[in-house]
């Protein structure tokens, strides 16, 4: 009947829409997206935003930009491959991207 096969169409519309966003049509280099998906998939053992109350299970963001001097190429190496307990996530290239644009903007310059 035709009221069915409307109402089975109308049903993907909800769906796509709850998709994660954060890496879905995500600009590259963009550390806003790169929050996004720190926040979506690494705070639950990292303190993502700066001030957050850090814990004992893996450095914090700002510890990590600020007290190591990890250039882009170490952090892209790094977050290629799962590290600690953390899930095989399949991070994107363009999700490592943002992810580096966003430890990278937490970075003060030396002389603050
Ligand atoms: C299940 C816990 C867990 C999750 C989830 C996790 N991490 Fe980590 N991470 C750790 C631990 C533990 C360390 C420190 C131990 C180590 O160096 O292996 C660490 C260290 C790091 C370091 C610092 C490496 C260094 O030595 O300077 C970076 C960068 C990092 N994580 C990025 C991320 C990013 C980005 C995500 C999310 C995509 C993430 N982590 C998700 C546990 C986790």
């Amino acid at each position: 009947m035709m009221k069915d096969v409307r109402r089975l169409a109308l049903c993907g519309a909800p769906l796509a829409a709850l998709l994660p966003t954060a890496s879905l049509g995500a600009t590259a280099n963009d550390p806003a997206t790169g929050q996004a998906i720190a926040q979506q998939w690494c705070a639950s053992c990292h303190a993502v935003v700066p001030g957050a109350v850090s814990n004992e299970v893996a450095p914090s963001f700002e510890a990590v930009a600020q007290e190591r001097d990890r250039s882009d190429e170490w952090l892209r190496t790094w977050l290629s491959v799962p590290h600690g307990e953390m899930p095989d996530l399949s991070l994107s290239r363009q999700d490592i991207d943002a992810l580096v644009a966003y430890l990278q903007s937490l970075k003060t310059p030396p002389d603050q």
